[in-house]
């Protein structure tokens, strides 16, 4: 079988390296498609695989349809509202992620971030610490947890809200459950957003919500960019200039957030999953579960069922 890693933002090399060892060992062809700029690229390297791994990439439906052969696609991370998974069904082509594989390399750049952001963006004027102040974790999934996990290092007191996991879980993990997203802006000095870009969060976090947060308050965005109202976060940014917002993906209106000196910071680009580590556990985990795939079927991580 052919098997094509296609990476507008690639892999380490060595991941390559170890992502090309697993594909040979499973008996298999990789095909290399990296730092493309156009989409024609795209779509003439999937025209003869049986297998397809990305990262951000977006697989949708026009790549489906030149993609004759595709069997299998893996979004090498956590994400995977990149990828038309109606298109895909419709091809009878299976989707999976690799859930919690990149998830600590994402935990700690929040914390990069928040020092980053109570030291005032190391302008030289006094700070404050994290030590003491109340984090709220919006969703308590496998990124959600490492942040706990790392947040009590920091002396932060950890409060969590996940529609989708039930508080004695939460509380189990000696973090603070509380009922809604309402009451966690409420609680919390930093609140770090954790949840998916779907249909149901896209420009959930908006002006209202964000407007519940403390005096002092930061917002850390690792997750997605759709899931901000970017008008109503930056009106609520300009009657409020004790908020903070953090962001590791680039706001469509990037330059209008910039203008407010002091409340916010970007990473050029996204950052969260980009270490040596992640790129390995996500691109090498892909690709065995290819292989788990091609040898007898294994589809224990499909997401379009
Ligand atoms: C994810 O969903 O796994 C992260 O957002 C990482 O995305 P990336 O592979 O584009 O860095």
């Amino acid at each position: 079988m052919k098997i094509l890693i296609a990476t507008e933002k690639p892999f380490a090399p060595a991941a390559v390296e170890c992502m090309r060892s697993e594909i040979q060992k499973g008996g298999h062809e990789i095909v290399l498609l990296e730092k493309y700029t156009d989409k024609s690229e795209l779509l003439s390297a999937v025209a003869a695989v049986d297998a397809l791994i990305v990262r951000s990439d977006k697989i949708d439906a026009e790549v489906f349809d030149a993609a004759k052969q595709l069997k299998i696609v893996v979004r090498a991370g956590a994400g995977y509202d990149n990828i038309d998974l109606e298109a895909a069904t419709k091809h009878g082509v299976v989707v999976e992620n690799t859930p919690g594989q990149n998830a600590n390399a994402v935990a700690e750049l929040v914390f990069g971030l928040l020092v980053f952001a109570v030291r005032n963006f190391y302008n030289g004027k006094s700070g404050t610490e994290l030590q003491g102040k109340n984090i709220g974790l919006l969703a308590f999934g496998n990124v959600g947890k490492n942040v706990a996990r790392i947040a009590k290092g920091f002396g932060l007191e950890v409060y969590a809200y996940d529609a989708f996991c039930p508080a004695d879980v939460i509380e189990q993990a000696g973090v603070h459950a509380v009922a809604n997203q309402d009451e966690l802006f409420a609680t919390c000095d930093i609140v770090s957003l954790h949840i998916p870009a779907t249909p149901e969060t896209r420009q959930s976090i908006n002006y209202e919500l964000v407007n519940k947060m403390r005096k002092g308050g930061i917002l850390i965005n690792t997750a997605r960019k759709e899931i901000i109202d970017e008008a109503g976060l930056l009106k609520l940014l300009t009657e409020r200039s004790d908020i903070k917002y953090i962001t590791d993906i680039k706001p469509d209106a990037d330059k209008a957030f910039a203008a407010l000196e002091g409340q916010y910071f970007s990473t050029p680009k996204k950052m969260g999953a980009q270490t040596a580590e992640a790129n390995l556990n996500a691109g090498v985990a892909a690709t065995r579960q290819i292989n788990a795939f091609f040898a007898d079927g294994c589809k224990k991580f499909q997401v379009n069922k």
